[in-house]
């Protein structure tokens, strides 16, 4: 897989930890060790319990991660109604905003008004949603979201098919010259995360990889090393 197309002080490869694995009850603490691990970013899982048969955490919790977190911050929202969140989403300090292609059906002015909020967008499709429905807005994005699980919940199995979807996203982005980058979420871990990778994607979630395999440091490591192997990026 060849280098992707140039990004201004960008990485190659970012690792972004979902905090949907933490230990909720030490939550600042976790923050700040994320932070410091080497971490890219920080991934928050905003579920709301009817766009995903999860209930997760809103802003006012986002705000408090945000007063511990040294890293940027992206807000993954399974919820219906995400423009109606925005407002909160900024006071509570997040920089990029992921919304679900299937959550809103004015998708194009949604992602305008994400950009002219100053937030980086991002949209993501969920395991069912084919990659030609994101078409007609992949130059509004800084970011795809290719869900590798139906989202909900952490832990769950990669769906290996994924991996040809990735490839789908990555062709639709060479043949434009785009330089939105490609992120893949759920069941990633040590395992599969050179396929993945080798695939198209650049950009990696992680909970379970990452929060139940301290020290977290070393965690982080073993996966961007193993991601950059798959492009003939290691050291
Ligand atoms: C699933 C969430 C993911 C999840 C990933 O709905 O969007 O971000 O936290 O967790 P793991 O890495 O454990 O699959
Ligand atoms: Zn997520």
């Amino acid at each position: 897989m060849s280098a992707s197309p140039s990004r201004a002080n960008e990485p190659e490869i970012l690792v972004v930890p979902s905090i949907l694995a933490s230990d909720f009850g030490n939550l600042a603490q976790e923050v700040r060790d994320v932070s410091e691990a080497g971490a890219d970013w920080i991934h928050l899982d905003v579920m709301d319990g009817n766009f995903v048969p999860n209930l997760t955490f809103g802003p006012p919790v986002i705000k408090a991660i945000h007063l511990h977190a040294r890293i940027p911050l992206e807000a993954h929202l399974m919820v219906w109604h995400p423009n109606e969140y925005l407002d909160d989403l900024k006071s509570a300090g997040v920089d990029r905003v992921i919304v679900h292609q299937e959550s809103d059906v004015h998708l194009n002015r949604l992602l305008d008004r994400i950009r002219t909020m100053g937030f980086s967008p991002g949209v993501a499709i969920n395991p069912g949603t084919p990659v030609g429905h994101l078409e007609e807005v992949l130059d509004m994005v800084d970011l795809v979201l290719v869900m590798s699980v139906n989202p909900g919940f952490g832990g769950q199995s990669f769906i290996e098919g994924t991996l040809d979807k990735i490839a789908r996203v990555r062709a639709l982005r060479d043949a434009r010259k785009g330089t939105f980058r490609i992120e893949v979420d759920g069941g990633i871990g040590s395992r599969n995360v050179a396929r993945i990778v080798a695939s198209g994607a650049d950009t990696l979630v992680a909970g379970t990889a990452i929060f139940r395999n301290p020290p977290y440091r070393d965690a982080i490591e073993r996966l961007r090393q193993a991601a950059l192997s798959a492009i003939g990026q290691d050291k």
